[in-house]
This record gives C-alpha cells, sequence and structure tokens, in this order.
C-alpha cells in the first residue's frame, strides 16, 4: 500500500517523487502547497495483512518520531515540521535535505577518506549530545540514517528513539535496531544508554572507512562471538581514525570512548592531525610556569611593597604545595573543589592592618603568612 505520486495529504503536501526507502516505508519529495516550499514526507508503509495491534504500534512509532525529534533543535538533527494521521496511517512532513545517506555514498564511492568520515562523525556526534542531553536514545544509528549535505551531516530516523529509561517500546516487542549496528550490550540484553549509541556511531564510521561493516557477513551470534574474544578489530584503511574507532567500539561500555574526548579526537583527525597526539603531549609536556604560579607558603613575597597585602591574599588563598606536584602544575583547582578561603572579613582586617601597622604590631600568624 503506498501512495501515489501527486497524491495531496493534509490537503497541503503534494507527493512528488519517492527520494528514499527505509524499514518503515517511503520518504518522499514533496511540494507544501501553503508555504510554497519543498518539503520530505515519510510514509509509513502497512503490511498487507494489517492487525490493530501492529497499526496502533506503528502509529505510536511514528507520533514518538515526530515528538522525539521536535525536542532538540540542532543542525545535524532534522528538522520535523508536522505530524499528521491520514488514510489510518501516520505520516511526518520534515525538512528535505538535499542529501545522500552515508550508506549511499559508500556504496556508490567506495570508503570514505578518514578525514571525510571524521568530519562526518564530529556532526552526528554532536547531533547526539543535544539529544542525549534531552534524555533522548536514538537507539538506530546507522549509514542509512546518516543523511550527507554538501555541507552538513544530519541524523534523521527517530523512529526507534526513546526517552531513557523509558521500557514501554522494549515491551512492545518491535525490532529495536539493525544488526551489526547494535551495542554488544545491547545484543546481550542490556537496556540502551547513550553509550550504546556511540558505539553505533563507531560502528557506523568503521563501515564509512572501510567500506565494509564491522560484522561482515557473519550471523549476529558469531559476530557477537568475534567482538567478544578480544580480537583486535581488522582495520585497514581507517588511519588517524583507527583509535577512535577502537576506543568506541569497545565491548564493555564503562571502558568506551565518552563523547567528549570523541569530539576532541574526531575534530583533531578531521582537521588532519592525529587523534591521540595532543592528549600523548599533555602527559609529557611540561610546560614552563611562571614564578609567580608556583605558590609556597615557604617564600616570602620577592615584592614586598604595598601591593604586599594582595600577595598576602594571594598566599591565603592557594593550596599548600604537595610533594607529589608535579613541575607542570600550578594553582589551577578543578571547579567545585573548596579552597580554604578565609572570610571576607578576616581577608579586610589583615589588609588594614598591614597597610596602617608596622609589622612588628602584626599578629604572630600574620606575620608568618608575610
Ligand atoms: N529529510 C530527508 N530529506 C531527504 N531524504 C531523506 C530524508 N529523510 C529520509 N531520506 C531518505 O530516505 C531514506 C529512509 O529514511 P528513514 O527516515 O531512515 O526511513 P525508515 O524509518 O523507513 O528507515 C534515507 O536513507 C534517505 O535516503
Ligand atoms: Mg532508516
Amino acid at each position: 500500500m503506498r501512495a501515489p505520486s501527486g497524491y495531496l495529504l493534509a490537503a497541503r503536501y503534494r507527493l512528488l517523487e519517492p527520494v528514499g526507502r527505509g524499514g518503515m516505508g517511503t520518504v518522499w519529495r514533496a511540494h507544501d502547497e501553503l508555504l510554497d516550499r519543498h518539503v520530505a514526507v515519510k510514509e509509513v508503509r502497512l503490511p498487507a495483512v494489517l492487525d490493530e495491534e501492529l497499526r496502533a504500534e506503528l502509529c505510536a512509532r511514528t507520533e514518538r518520531e515526530g515528538r522525539a525529534t521536535a525536542m532538540v533543535t540542532h543542525p545535524s538533527v532534522i528538522t520535523v515540521f508536522d505530524v499528521v494521521t491520514e488514510d489510518d496511517r501516520p505520516w511526518i512532513v520534515m525538512e528535505l535535505l538535499q542529501a545522500k545517506s552515508l550508506e549511499q555514498l559508500i556504496l556508490e564511492g567506495g570508503p570514505l577518506h578518514p578525514r571525510k568520515a571524521a568530519e562526518i562523525g564530529r556532526q552526528i556526534l554532536g547531533a547526539l549530545r543535544a539529544v542525549h542531553a534531552k534524555g533522548i536514545l536514538h537507539r538506530d544509528v546507522k549509514p542509512s540514517n546518516v543523511l550527507v549535505t554538501e555541507d552538513r551531516a544530519v541524523l534523521t530516523d527517530f523512529g526507534l528513539a526513546a526517552l531513557e529509561g523509558d521500557v514501554s517500546i522494549t515491551q512492545a516487542g518491535i525490532v529495536l535496531g539493525s544488526a551489526g549496528y547494535i551495542a554488544p550490550e545491547r545484543v546481550l540484553g542490556s537496556k540502551a544508554s547513550p553509550a550504546g549509541d556511540l558505539w553505533s556511531l563507531g560502528a557506523t564510521l568503521y563501515t564509512a572507512v572501510e567500506g565494509r561493516g564491522l560484522h561482515g557477513r557473519r550471523t549476529a551470534a558469531a559476530a557477537l562471538a568475534a567482538l567478544t574474544s578480544g580480537e583486535p578489530i581488522p582495520m585497514t584503511k581507517a588511519g588517524p581514525l583507527a583509535p577512535v574507532l577502537d576506543a568506541l567500539l569497545r565491548i564493555d561500555p564503562q571502558t568506551r570512548l565518552d563523547s567528549v574526548r570523541a569530539s576532541l579526537m574526531l575534530a583533531r583527525v578531521a582537521a588532519g592531525g592525529s587523534a591521540e597526539e595532543p592528549l600523548a603531549a599533555r602527559r609529557t609536556t611540561v610546560r614552563p610556569v611562571p614564578e609567580v604560579a608556583q605558590p609556597s607558603f615557604a617564600r616570602r613575597p620577592t615584592h614586598r611593597g604595598l601591593h604586599r597585602a594582595e600577595a598576602a591574599t594571594a598566599a591565603i588563598e592557594v593550596p599548600s604545595p604537595r610533594q607529589e606536584r608535579r613541575p607542570g602544575e600550578g594553582v589551577h583547582r578543578k571547579r567545585g573543589e573548596s579552597r580554604p578561603s578565609p572570610s571576607a572579613y578576616a581577608r579586610f582586617k589583615a589588609t588594614v592592618i598591614k597597610l596602617c601597622l608596622p609589622r612588628r604590631f602584626w599578629p604572630r600568624e600574620l606575620r608568618k603568612r608575610g
């Protein structure tokens, strides 16, 4: 059951021609006659023999897709304009992209250059981070759900999306992702999580650079066995992207690359650098720190003019130097870490005393601090 081309949906959207097909149905290029602009319309295909339960599930799924997508505004998340129920089935109206899916790109042009794949990954990861920040899990990240235009990569098809902690969709027993792109822990029965979406992104980028799926032609069980065997993931074309893929495709979600570091690494590869180099450099390079940044209670401030009060205040605020402090470590403190800070009044009093009284009249504690 598919609408004929020329069909006028909701007395407003004229279906022109199909631009894509997926597991759920057909995506049309259509004309919004009210606003006079082109849009994409996703028509949900219903099986010939349809029971009421399935129809209800498909409708619920499409509404969920519309709602989940509409919750996020991001250049790499498809924009949904409308959800319509007509002809007893749901339709999604969304922005029309002059795009090919990543799946099409690989089929037509072969594996992508690692830099190009990294840039697509960087943008899709941005979309995932925006989606996760709203508590939504995509759960179906794969090449056919990534659309690539001249200058954008866009995540689409939120048909399996769910709010974190939502179990109703699992109970309904519908397909929960695509073989080859579902995170191993989900295959083993764990709940979906943001880390699961990151694994799927890793598998998607793997296919993009290697030109073939991570699981090859293996059955799901064989693929899982291969994955969990601990063998290194075979990569021949990934180049600078290999460390990122390796870290995203970790079996254990706890040790999997997190989204912040993943974006950093993808950005570096996309810019023509190496994913790991600057991270390694941070561990080994010791930048010289200016004298003044090295706090010490033992050392008197070298400058002892009128500004002495300020120096004393600074000395009160920095922590005492630890034995294990590395040379590169200065006074930087992690946000949220408590610091010994005297009250504003105590500081004010110390300053007044120092400015007004000769040193021999200062309280002993203040004299010690200098
Ligand atoms: N907004 C869009 N603009 C242009 N093409 C699109 C759009 N949305 C989807 N497509 C095309 O349609 C295909 C199927 O879309 P998708 O939303 O993944 O449907 P399904 O839920 O059936 O998998 C995509 O792979 C892509 O080629
Ligand atoms: Mg799809």
